[in-house]
């Protein structure tokens, strides 16, 4: 039986486009992708979800509180016996009620090695401290911001003259290619 992986998401959706051709291809072994969620119904990755003829869900938070909204998120999930849930750009830190629903069975990425830069613009981060290395890590998620168990790791350098979109740019090329590896890791690993 393959693994059946929900890729969560809030906008351009590179990272879940790198994931789902990379099961496409064959190079996440026995996995596909289940379906495509937004919490924004006008998130371009949704589209490209589409396009890609993937089951692309917008489902919104519509003035419900944060529990309620990740309940029609879970229900989603779990009708679609999903195993593994992969946060792709997802902008909305999910509560421990969705962290305890699919406990250990959560991937995120984030464009830093954490734990340095947490949290919102973990590049603009990086330029303003003057590190000279930065990068893109996968990690489970748990309740804490961008603080679960790290996965992999990838380092990409500051370069003299960078602004946060070049430097964004260079980050981004490596995580398509890290989450699928780390996903691909996960998953032969038996971690789930
Ligand atoms: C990526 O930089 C990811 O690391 C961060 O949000 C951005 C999402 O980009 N969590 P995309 O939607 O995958 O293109």
């Amino acid at each position: 039986m393959k693994k059946r992986i929900a890729i969560l998401i809030s906008g351009r959706g590179s990272n879940m486009l790198a994931l789902s051709d990379a099961m496409a291809a064959g190079a996440i072994p026995n996995a596909e992708v289940a379906v495509v969620i937004s919490d924004k119904a006008d998130a371009r990755g949704l589209e490209l979800a589409k396009e890609r003829g993937l089951e692309a869900l917008a489902i919104e938070r519509r003035g419900r509180n944060r529990e309620e909204h990740e309940r029609e998120m879970i229900s989603a999930l779990r009708e679609r016996e999903v195993d593994l849930v992969c946060l792709a750009g997802y902008m909305r830190l999910l509560s421990p009620c969705f962290v305890e629903a699919f406990r250990g069975r959560i991937l995120n990425i984030h464009p830093s090695l954490l734990p340095a830069f947490p949290g919102l613009d973990a590049q603009r981060q990086a330029l303003a401290h003057g590190v000279k290395v930065s990068g893109c890590t996968v990690h489970f998620v748990d309740e804490t911001l961008d603080g679960g168990p790290i996965v992999m790791q990838r380092a990409v350098p500051v370069l003299e003259g960078d602004t946060v979109e070049t430097l964004s740019a260079r980050i981004l090329e490596q995580e398509h290619r890290l989450y699928a590896e780390a996903v691909g890791l996960v998953l032969s690993k038996q971690l789930l």
